[in-house]
């Protein structure tokens, strides 16, 4: 179980763990991030003074819940390795029977919202919307999804000799959908349960969250296929970002170039606004989605990125020149050619000077 914050949830949770896994050989390994609330303490109190068999694993570099997890997988020692959330929305009761479910090929079984008794409590119509799209979506990019009808749910099974540890992404959260992935089992097995409502506190799902989760799900797509052995995925699917990002640009531009065109403006102009308009749209959203909100010298990387778009814009004026000014083309075709031009250096350009990765 990964944990942050989550002490006041301990004591209940490992008391209705170890009396549902009383029958079975067992260990609970409660992995902390540093919690500022004292989880931890709480955890390793536990682990003194109770019988739970529970393990308190501290980490304190590099905080994440998928990292957790693959601590936990690495520190794990048994032969199947049930995930879970400490906050007691997942039922403890359910473990025993999602085990039991995994068998020599059954590497994978999966407690699910959407199947049999299986439900949610207390959720508005419009985040059960946006968590169905997020299943389409996934079940779309990643195959072996298709095999789970909650191939994003925080509550599953795994054979542990069947998982590399070593080769996830932790930086990705929705863990099962990599594990899948990464294992394509042969079988996925599923029991229902019931989602309850967060005692307290709320778990916080921005936009962020959802453009960092499709990223990953591409991501499982391109790496347990094989193309990481060529390309870094992670740069395949910022350059398609970019190229998403530039598409718009693009639209935005011409809008700009047509509209000043048809009230009269020289060309030059023209273009000038339009581009720099485009420039102004295009790092907003590679900032966003992109480079995913970097927070660090944003000015400096704003400069930058202008800067970088001074050289793409030479060349596009340039290709306008000369397409139009020289060779008598038609304007908007010349202005499309023109936009191609001044995209492939300012993607170069932010991926080694305004937005360099880490
Ligand atoms: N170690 C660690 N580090 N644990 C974390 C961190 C972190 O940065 N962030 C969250 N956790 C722990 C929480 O303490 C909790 O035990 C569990 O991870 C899930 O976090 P929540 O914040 O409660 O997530 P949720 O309720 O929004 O989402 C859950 O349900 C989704 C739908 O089934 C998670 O289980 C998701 O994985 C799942 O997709
Ligand atoms: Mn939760």
């Amino acid at each position: 179980m990964p944990t942050y914050n989550e002490k006041n949830n301990l004591e209940e949770l490992t008391k209705r763990l170890s009396e549902a896994l009383q029958q079975l050989e067992y260990e609970i390994l409660i992995v902390d991030d540093n919690s500022p609330d004292g989880t931890f303490q709480e955890a390793e109190r536990i682990q003194k003074e109770t019988n739970r068999n529970v393990k308190a694993i501290l980490r304190k570099k590099n905080p994440g819940l998928a990292k957790s997890v693959v601590k936990g997988f690495q520190e794990a020692q048994g032969e199947k390795i049930v995930v879970m959330d400490a906050d007691l929305q997942h039922p403890p009761e359910k473990v025993p029977e999602l085990a039991s479910k995994i068998t020599e090929n059954t590497p994978v079984s999966v407690a699910t919202r959407y199947k049999q008794d299986g439900g949610i409590n207390g959720w508005t119509k419009f985040r059960k919307t946006v968590s169905r799209g997020a299943i389409l979506l996934s079940k779309i990019i990643v195959p072996e999804a298709r095999k789970s009808s909650d191939p994003v749910s925080g509550f599953f099974a795994v054979k542990k000799d069947r998982l590399k540890p070593e080769k996830l992404s932790p930086h990705g959260y929705k863990i099962l959908l990599e594990v899948l992935a990464q294992i394509r089992p042969e079988k996925v097995e599923e029991i229902g349960y019931r989602f309850e409502e967060r005692e307290k506190g709320e778990s916080n799902l921005g936009l962020q969250h959802y453009i960092k989760f499709l990223e990953h799900a591409a991501e499982c797509r391109l790496k347990h296929h094989g193309v990481d052995r060529y390309v870094d995925p992670r740069k395949i699917i910022r350059f398609m970002e970019f190229g998403a990002v530039g598409a718009s640009g693009t639209l935005l531009n011409m809008l700009i170039f047509a509209t000043t065109q048809s009230n009269g403006l020289h060309y030059l102009l023209s273009g000038t606004l339009a581009f720099g308009g485009a420039v102004q749209w295009n790092f907003f959203w590679n900032w966003l989605i992109t480079f995913n909100k970097p927070s660090e010298n944003i000015r400096e990387k704003y400069l930058k990125f202008n800067s970088v778009s001074i050289g793409g814009f030479l060349i596009y004026q340039s290709i306008l020149f000369l397409m139009i000014g020289v060779l008598n083309q038609p304007e908007l075709p010349s202005n499309l050619l023109a936009i191609i031009g001044g995209f492939l250096w300012n993607f170069t350009g932010s991926e080694k000077v305004a937005f360099r990765p880490e």
